[in-house]
């Protein structure tokens, strides 16, 4: 009894420490993302946005329902899912209007949809960390 107890918990720890290097991984992907987002227009470069957009949208889908969004909040904010997975839809719409303000060369107007995801980066991270 005490084995099965000990290796179930031993599979919980080690799945909670998979989850939270997943997330390490794909929170640098989106801050790498954004930052070539910003570079590029500050260097007036498309093609360096759309690549910090692609970036952004990879390390999105990590949170690709509410039910998969929740195994990456703190415990006592796990009945917050929803909010964190409206924030990160919040990304993918930003990210599509912004390519196709690019597509346009409506450059004021992507960046609005820049600033649009900074935002939603900022609302999930307010419910995590209780700001
Ligand atoms: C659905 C929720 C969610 C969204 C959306 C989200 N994050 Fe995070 N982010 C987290 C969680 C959870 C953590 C880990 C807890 C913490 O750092 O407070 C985190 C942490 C981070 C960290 C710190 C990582 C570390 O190793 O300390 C960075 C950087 C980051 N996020 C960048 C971003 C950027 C950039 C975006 C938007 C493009 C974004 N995040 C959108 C949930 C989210």
């Amino acid at each position: 009894m005490k084995v099965i107890t000990g290796l179930a918990l031993t599979m919980l720890l080690s799945s909670m420490a998979m989850a939270n290097n997943t997330l390490a991984i794909n929170m640098s992907q989106m801050e790498n993302g954004l930052s070539n987002v910003q570079k590029g227009f500050l260097y007036n470069n498309p093609v360096l946005i759309k690549e910090g957009v692609a970036e952004i949208h990879k390390a999105n889908a990590l949170f690709h329902n509410s039910e998969e969004t929740k195994k990456y909040l703190p415990k006592d904010k796990k009945h917050m899912s929803n909010i964190a997975f409206n924030a990160s839809k919040r990304i993918d719409n930003a990210s599509a209007d912004l390519l196709k303000s690019l597509d346009k060369k409506q450059f004021s107007k992507a960046h609005q949809s820049y600033s649009e995801i900074i935002n939603a980066c900022g609302s999930c991270h307010a419910v995590v960390r209780g700001w």
